[in-house]
């Protein structure tokens, strides 16, 4: 365990480039490793959940190597051309690399076997699981469809059409990715709108991929199986959801002016940022340009005072990753922040829901959650900062760990973390970077 203790600091100034996007990261390695020839890659995020998936591409028979100048190259083996791993692949703490893995291997004809750390394997895979079953995959779980686990592609994979139960980014690339080595059209029908990087990619490597109004709402994708996928350059725009860690922490210091350059803004990631506008946040999207079929730009945030606002259940998959920063903002606002429809978060690194309410009632600040929402009552812009002075449990939860150190920035009270490892998922250089912008976050002093 790593404590890391963050104090209370005035306006934060500068500019900085946040990390490159997770999600566009991992796609580009799967991706490139099941292309033909050469993805080069730059702005990877060389955080552990991404470097477990580059590992684990490397030992399913893809050339995966860092360039001195910091560029990675894939050269792939084809779709359908990976092989059997010699050893179990271990996925660290990473949800989207365990999920999308298990699309892959699905319908490659080998075995292997897939665990992860203390967090991962308490997680659900039995939704990925369901849909690859009916393509004829075959898995050995542990009680509760958990990792560790052994994956038995199939050599004749069927074709499905598969409604989404959850809105859930991770169980539509698993089957698309499965849906790449079968033949014929494999379809995801998702009712409420996720994340598309994994089709933009697809297509951008050369698949067929088509998007169409669903029959009962929502939207059908639909991929054609056995494409010849090509290397492609992709440039990773920096993670929105590492960004809401400055952004939230601009804003809630007054006078503060930062900009961070090179975010990806794709309208399905950016539920944030709408958020924070409705509650009074200074934040304008400035030089906006488009890399790989992916949107990005500057943001530039202010201090400003935040009022309560009711965030709605449609509004989750857009900024699922974003509640426990969304709740710090809310913490520091005027008035009470309803959060609707978050039950999701209860199954993230931790139980998101449940980390979040305990870390800001050790904060001082009163909150309310049930099964999928969360009420937080602010402390008010003026005079009734939160109390802080606690020390917060993280369980593995990176974003966790990162809110509340935010928090501490805005609280009359330094607040501690009980391990500060788990950022090196995500966003390795976040204390540092936070400092230069102005705050004080360092080795942790005994506080209450
Ligand atoms: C992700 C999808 C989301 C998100 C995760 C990354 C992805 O998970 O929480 O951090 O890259 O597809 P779900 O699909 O479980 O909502």
């Amino acid at each position: 365990m790593q404590p890391l203790t963050s104090h209370p600091t005035g306006g934060l100034t500068g500019t900085i480039c946040v990390p490159g996007d997770k999600s566009i990261s991992h796609r580009a390695l799967i991706l490139g490793a099941l292309a033909v020839g050469e993805t080069e890659i730059g702005g990877l995020l060389e955080g552990e959940d991404v470097l477990r998936t580059a590992a684990a591409m490397q030992a399913l028979g893809a050339e995966v190597v860092r360039r001195d100048d910091g560029a990675w190259l894939v050269h792939g083996v084809g779709v359908g051309g990976l092989h059997e791993p010699d050893s179990v692949l271990d996925m660290g703490n990473s949800g989207t690399a365990a999920r999308l893995l298990t699309g892959v291997l699905a319908t490659h004809g080998l075995t292997a076997f897939m665990t992860g750390d203390a967090s991962l394997v308490k997680r659900p895979m039995a939704r990925v699981t369901g849909p690859l079953v009916r393509m004829g995959a075959q898995f050995v779980t542990r009680d509760g469809g958990r990792l560790p686990m052994a994956v038995i592609g199939t050599r004749s994979p069927v074709p499905i059409r598969y409604t989404l139960p959850v809105a859930s980014a991770q169980v539509k690339s698993a089957v698309l990715l499965a849906g790449l080595n079968t033949p014929g059209v494999s379809t995801v029908i998702e009712p409420h709108a996720t994340r598309d990087h994994s089709e933009n990619m697809l297509r951008y490597f050369g698949a067929d991929i088509a998007v169409d109004d669903a029959e009962d709402g929502g939207q059908a994708i639909s991929i054609v199986g056995e494409p010849e996928l090509t290397g492609r350059p992709v440039v990773v725009p920096g993670d929105i959801s590492s960004a809401a860690f400055p952004m939230v922490a601009a804003l809630i210091r007054p006078d503060s002016d930062v900009t961070l350059t090179g975010v990806g803004i794709n309208p399905r990631r950016t539920g944030l940022i709408d958020t924070l506008i409705e509650m009074g946040g200074r934040i304008e999207l400035l030089n906006r340009r488009d890399e790989a079929g992916e949107p990005m730009a500057d943001i530039r945030v202010q201090g400003s005072e935040l009022r309560g606002v009711d965030v709605p259940p449609q509004r989750a998959p857009s900024m699922i990753d974003e509640y426990p920063v969304l709740a710090v903002a809310a913490a520091c606002a005027e008035g009470t922040t309803r959060m609707l429809g978050v039950g999701e978060l209860r199954v993230k690194e931790s139980d998101r829901l449940a980390m979040t309410a305990a870390g800001l009632d050790a904060c001082g600040i009163t909150v309310e959650a049930d099964a999928d929402s969360l009420a937080v009552h602010g402390a008010g812009p003026n005079a009734d900062v939160p109390e802080g002075g606690a020390t917060v449990a993280t369980e593995l939860d990176h974003r966790i760990a990162m809110s509340f150190l935010v928090l501490g920035m805005a609280a009359r009270s330094p607040v501690t973390i009980d391990d500060a490892q788990p950022i090196e998922t995500s966003f390795p250089e976040f204390a540092a970077l936070m400092n230069t912008l102005g705050a004080s976050m360092g080795d942790a002093e005994a506080v209450a």
